[in-house]
């Protein structure tokens, strides 16, 4: 659950700090904070409610998805970063005992940090990033998000992840109003539905071919093992003293997200010093960005193939509204994970690159669509806005918005729906775009099949 909202002076000088950020943070992949994931001109953006408009056409209906906001970190970070530590401090005893040498690194003043936080849980920040983006919706499309009726014309589903279900609550208090009582009411009709936002921990061909096997994957073991995070760790342990120490790249990569999540939450540098300027955050963004395209991305059909279900969720409740269906409901939210947000970018196609990230492409592809940082910070979003247009021969019309900007804002390439914009196009080109995907069998490929038929 949230902790205390009460400490305002503190959130304001965050906020501050946010909006002001003179230079993209884009080196924490998907541990970035959502507005760090802005440049200024987006920022200008989406604080413009009349970039939203579409000439002859109003809002009828509008699906959003959205990853949960800034959270604190699990406790698996904390122990392993705190072991890590334990080692340290060990290694500078026997230093001191063996050879009477007293060293001072980095290291030596990092302490640690979140222990005393709900594991997992989102942060003020986070809770923070959901009101603001409620808001901003809401003044863009005011007749969406109206009061009137919004027990009836609003649907909130959520991953059973209190991150999750915190994220819907304070996305409520943005609309209206923290803890009133209509607030409350529908709050307290959030539905709970896993299948449909985490059916990536229910398909079992995805868990045991590509979720418990990232580690030997052969892109992302390379990669581990590979020149650049070979000298990254060589040039880490010797900066700071502790070559003697036995530990693997790994720990770098607890390192780095730990790092992330202080940074987001513009906390004194802690873990961060660790690591020499931006070069080696890009190493380490590199990896995590590769892990994403081979797990939740393209580097496997079936790692989008599981956002299906939310598909046919988008689906079946705009066909209500096309047919103006008594049951249909203007705005529909669903809350959940980056596990989420990537492959339902990835259905579209979006930030895909004319090439496979792999494990010897570092230092070619600083310029790749493919960034979590951009497609999914905390609390990145995707909506899909269903529009009634003056326009007798094709009268619905969706607008695609990710984390609240037309792609033409964005570095991800275009849907293939339309000729005329980027993100924008008749709702039956829409359709017709991911009919296939629509169709594929999604039980069929998640049954755990003989693997040796396949090789
Ligand atoms: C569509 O046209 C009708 C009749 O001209 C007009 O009353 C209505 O406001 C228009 N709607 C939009 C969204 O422009
Ligand atoms: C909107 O409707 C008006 C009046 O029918 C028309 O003149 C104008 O071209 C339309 N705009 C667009 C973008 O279709
Ligand atoms: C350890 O080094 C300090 C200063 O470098 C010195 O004063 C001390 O005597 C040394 N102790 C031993 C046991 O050599
Ligand atoms: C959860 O979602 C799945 C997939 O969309 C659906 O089949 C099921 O009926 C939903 N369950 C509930 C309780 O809403
Ligand atoms: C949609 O249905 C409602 C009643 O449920 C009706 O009042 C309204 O006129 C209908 N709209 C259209 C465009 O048919």
């Amino acid at each position: 659950m949230i902790c205390c909202l009460s400490d305002l002076p503190a959130i304001t000088t965050l906020i501050l700090a946010l909006y002001i950020a003179q230079s993209l943070q884009l080196k924490h992949s998907t541990k970035t904070a959502y507005l760090d994931s802005f440049n200024k001109e987006q920022i200008d953006y989406i604080n413009n409610n009349q970039n939203y408009k579409l000439e002859n056409c109003s809002a009828e209906q509008i699906f959003i998805f959205l990853r949960h906001g800034s959270r604190y970190p699990n406790s698996k970070y904390v122990h392993k970063t705190s072991d890590f530590l334990d080692k340290v401090r060990q290694l500078r005893a026997n230093q001191k005992k063996s050879a009477n040498l007293t060293y001072s690194a980095a290291i030596d003043d990092v302490i640690v940090t979140f222990d005393d936080k709900p594991s997992h849980g989102l942060s003020e920040l986070g809770a923070l990033e959901m009101q603001q983006i409620a808001l901003r919706f809401k003044k863009r499309f005011p007749n969406l998000f109206s009061r009137e009726n919004a027990l009836d014309s609003i649907d909130i589903v959520s991953s059973d992840r209190d991150r999750c279900i915190d994220s819907g609550r304070n996305f409520v208090f943005g609309l209206f109003g923290k803890n009133s009582e209509l607030s409350n009411l529908l709050i307290n009709k959030f539905v709970i539905n896993n299948t449909l936002i985490r059916y990536f921990d229910q398909c079992h061909q995805y868990i045991e071919k590509i979720k418990n096997k990232k580690n030997s994957l052969p892109n992302l073991a390379n990669f581990m093992n590979g020149p650049e995070m070979i000298k990254l760790l060589e040039e880490f342990k010797s900066r700071n003293r502790i070559q003697e120490l036995d530990f693997r790249t790994k720990i770098l990569i607890t390192i780095f997200g730990l790092c992330g999540i202080e940074h987001a939450h513009r906390m004194k540098t802690n873990w961060c010093k660790l690591f020499e300027g931006d070069s080696e955050l890009e190493i380490l963004s590199y990896y995590s960005d590769l892990k994403d395209f081979w797990i939740k991305s393209y580097g496997n059909e079936l790692n989008y193939q599981i956002v299906q279900y939310l598909y046919q969720d988008l689906f079946a409740n705009f066909d209500l509204s096309l047919k103006n269906d008594s049951k249909k409901k203007k705005v529909l939210l669903r809350f959940g994970h980056a596990e989420n947000i990537i492959p339902l970018l990835s259905v579209l196609n979006l930030f895909r690159d004319p090439y496979q990230l792999t494990h010897d492409k570092f230092s070619q592809v600083k310029d790749r669509y493919f960034k979590t940082a951009v497609m999914s910070p905390f609390a990145s979003n995707l909506a899909f806005v269903l529009h009634k247009c003056n326009n007798t021969i094709e009268p619905f019309r969706i607008k695609i918005l990710v984390n609240e900007m037309p792609l033409e804002m964005l570095h991800t390439g275009r849907v293939e729906c339309s000729f005329e914009s980027k993100s924008e196009c008749s709702y039956s080109k829409f359709s017709s775009m991911l009919k296939n995907f629509l169709e594929i069998d999604l039980d069929t490929n998640c049954a755990v099949r003989n693997l040796e038929n396949e090789l």
